[in-house]
């Protein structure tokens, strides 16, 4: 169980209150207490600091009350989710948060309650069983749980190594979400690729003895048609241009692409939002053999646009240009692809922001005020139209893999782009989905970026 079922405590069960306190009235808020809670926080240096915890005792010594730090605004910034970095070390009880939380603050507390249970258990003989809460009044608690399903599938799918997350058990994975909730399914698989126009999935992933395929589940009956669209690399050894030990070491995380997508998916179906939902993951394993796909093959894509392998790790938007070609036939409303597409990406912002990109100002806008509502950091990249002569070759009509590097993940963006001409709105995502140290509420692992702050804007971007 990656995340405990039922998620939260019943409303209404027994719980210990929580309050927020602020550092800048933590002094005050001292001052009203009891003098044995008094000493006890002078002893302990406790002031309010963020994620700070100070245990409130009744007379026989239980606990009665948690004044949780909340700290300034200046450390709220600097430690997303701080407030919560400490809840696993509270006695095993009941809690809730009661006192003057906003809605909106009580809403992130649950939320980000909900994402620290999340443990990655599936090779763990002992599972965790930590504190619970009842969720406070004024949450939305269906929607905030579908929110912790969906980055929990997508930590959970990116966390389990290749050798059980193949192409295979990636469709195995989206049959059952499909369902589950009641969505329809078909699947490209192997020598049809060929048969069925998807010539570059087929050319990447036919070196693996796991069979490449194309993943095509839709949901919805009604509403404007959303297309989502996922890198899924189940393991990315870079082919013949083969990573070195280092940069292969986290490849198993090469669909996070498709992890986001599911887990967006996720988010979308169990709350029913009014959509027609597509989702497309070519799902492949990018390996060396004998017929491995080669450095200066030409590829001719679905689109018809020829290709020039200059570096066969890179991979990623060969397969997705033959899915977003596929979607771009059926043009929907909004379409948005999420990938672990470039090195560059983590170079340019690190692992902790979502670089994306769009050509639609209103989109982008909904997307980044979403992203700092809902603590989801995500920041906008230049589809630089000047850039579009480094992604051209001299004998085909793109390069995979420009020479230089210069701008990768802005020229990788431009190279999908080329395979989207139908559809009005279009967006990228070229993501980490990885955590490297743990923070509050994203253990180290596999990690959702950009999913809950597209979640939150996708009814303004979509009018709904
Ligand atoms: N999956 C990688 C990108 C990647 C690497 C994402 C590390 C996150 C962390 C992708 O397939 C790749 O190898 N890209 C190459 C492209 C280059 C050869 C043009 C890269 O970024 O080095
Ligand atoms: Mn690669
Ligand atoms: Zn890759």
């Amino acid at each position: 169980m990656p995340l405990p079922e039922p998620i939260f405590a019943r409303v209404g069960e027994p719980a210990i209150p929580i309050v927020l306190v602020k550092k800048a009235v933590a002094d005050t808020w001292l001052a009203a207490q009891r003098p044995a809670v008094q000493t006890w926080a002078r002893q302990t240096g406790w002031s309010g600091q963020l994620g700070n915890p100070l245990i409130l005792q009744a007379a026989d010594g239980s606990v009665s009350g948690v004044a949780l730090g909340y700290g300034t605004g200046a450390d709220r910034a600097r430690k997303r989710f701080g407030v919560l970095a400490n809840i696993a070390t509270l006695p095993k009880a009941t809690y809730t948060l009661t006192g003057d939380a906003t809605d909106r603050e009580k809403t992130a507390f649950t939320l980000g309650w909900a994402l620290s249970q999340y443990h990655f258990d599936r090779y763990k003989s002992k599972a965790v069983d930590g504190p619970k809460l009842v969720p406070p009044s004024g949450v939305d608690v269906p929607r905030t749980s579908a929110v912790a399903t969906g980055e929990a599938l997508t930590r959970d799918l990116i966390n389990t190594p290749s050798s059980d997350m193949g192409p295979d058990e990636l469709e195995a994975v989206t049959r059952a979400l499909a369902d589950v909730h009641g969505a329809r399914i078909t699947v490209t698989k192997g020598d049809a690729l060929l048969s069925q126009n998807f010539p570059m999935i087929h050319a990447v992933g036919r070196a693996s003895t796991r069979a490449p395929r194309l993943i095509d589940m839709s949901w919805g009956m009604a509403g404007p048609a959303l297309t989502l669209v996922g890198k899924g690399v189940c393991f990315d050894t870079g082919g013949l241009n083969i990573k070195p030990a280092s940069s292969m070491g986290l490849m198993k995380k090469d669909m996070g692409g498709a992890a986001h997508v599911l887990g967006l998916a996720q988010m979308i179906m169990a709350t029913k939002m009014p959509v027609r939902l597509r989702v497309l993951i070519p799902a492949v394993e990018n390996s060396i053999d004998g017929n491995a796909f080669r450095p200066q093959d030409v590829l001719t894509s679905r689109k018809g646009l020829t290709v020039e392998i200059n570096n066969t790790d890179a991979e990623g938007r060969l397969v997705l240009a033959d899915a977003l070609a596929l979607a771009d036939e059926s043009p929907p409303d909004l379409m948005i692809c999420m990938a672990t597409l470039t090195g560059a990406a983590r170079v340019a912002v690190g692992p902790d922001i979502a670089p994306y990109y769009t050509d639609d100002p209103l989109v982008s806008h909904a997307i980044t005020q979403a992203g700092q509502d809902v603590l989801d950091p995500v920041w906008q990249m230049p589809f630089h139209d000047p850039y579009e002569a480094m992604i051209e070759p001299d004998i085909a009509d793109l390069d995979n893999a420009p020479k230089g590097g210069f701008a990768g993940s802005i020229t990788a963006a431009l190279f999908l782009r080329r395979f989207v001409t139908q559809t009005a709105r279009f967006v990228h995502f070229d993501c980490y989905g990885w955590q490297p140290a743990s923070a509050p509420t994203r253990p180290k692992g596999g990690v959702g970026q950009g999913t809950r702050a597209l979640f939150d804007a996708l009814p303004k971007v979509l009018n709904l």
